[in-house]
């Protein structure tokens, strides 16, 4: 079967009234407090995007690019976080935006890095978790949406660096196997 785009799991109307709502909790977590935005590379884009339009308090935007390894010999390997690219955490309040929490793996290596770099607080958000067992549990102090444990595309989530473009997020169909990390 062909890989591509199915059954639409979230329309444009679904994630825009939901990121209203996620915008109204950080404003309300953060009250006005000036946060540094760290963006996960590159399935944050569409969705980071979006969310800070919402905003009118003081923040300043961050992007780093995690490396995830799928490696056979070395399954373990933490995703490396280049901390060089981040510039000064240390004493910010910090806000990590991502697109999923899958594993866990990238979130909990941001999460742990930036607490070493000494930031003053981190919290994560996601705009989709999927409801599977993490094989490392994170706390998501935002989130926009559980799903179902299926491979989805759209709204910035890529299959081999397809379909980031989709206005909407759509599940894989004709998917069965893990994919290139892009
Ligand atoms: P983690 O497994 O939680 O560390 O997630 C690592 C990365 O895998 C995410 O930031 C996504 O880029 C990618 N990923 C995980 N699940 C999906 C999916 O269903 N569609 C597209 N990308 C995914
Ligand atoms: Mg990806």
């Amino acid at each position: 079967m062909e890989v591509r785009p199915g059954k639409v799991l979230l329309d444009e109307k679904e994630i825009a009234a939901r990121l209203d709502g996620l915008a109204e909790e950080i404003r309300e977590f953060y009250g006005g407090m000036p946060i540094v935005i760290v963006g996960v590379l590159d399935g944050c884009l569409i969705f980071l995007a979006d969310l800070v339009r919402r905003f009118e308090m003081p923040l300043e935007l961050a992007l780093v690019k995690v490396r995830t390894y799928i490696d056979e010999a070395a399954p373990q390997k933490p995703p490396d976080v280049p901390m060089g690219e981040l510039g000064g955490v240390a004493g910010r309040h910090v806000l990590v935006v991502d697109d999923i929490y899958d594993t866990g793996a990238t979130l909990a290596a941001l999460k742990s890095e930036i607490t070493a770099a000494g930031a003053g607080s981190v919290r994560l958000c996601a705009l989709l978790e999927k409801k599977r067992e993490h094989e490392q549990e994170v706390h998501l102090d935002f989130c926009g949406f559980r799903i179902p444990d299926v491979f989805v595309v759209g709204y910035g989530l890529d299959y081999a660096g397809r379909w980031r473009n989709l206005p909407h997020v759509a599940v894989l169909e004709g998917y069965d196997e893990t994919p290139p990390v892009v």
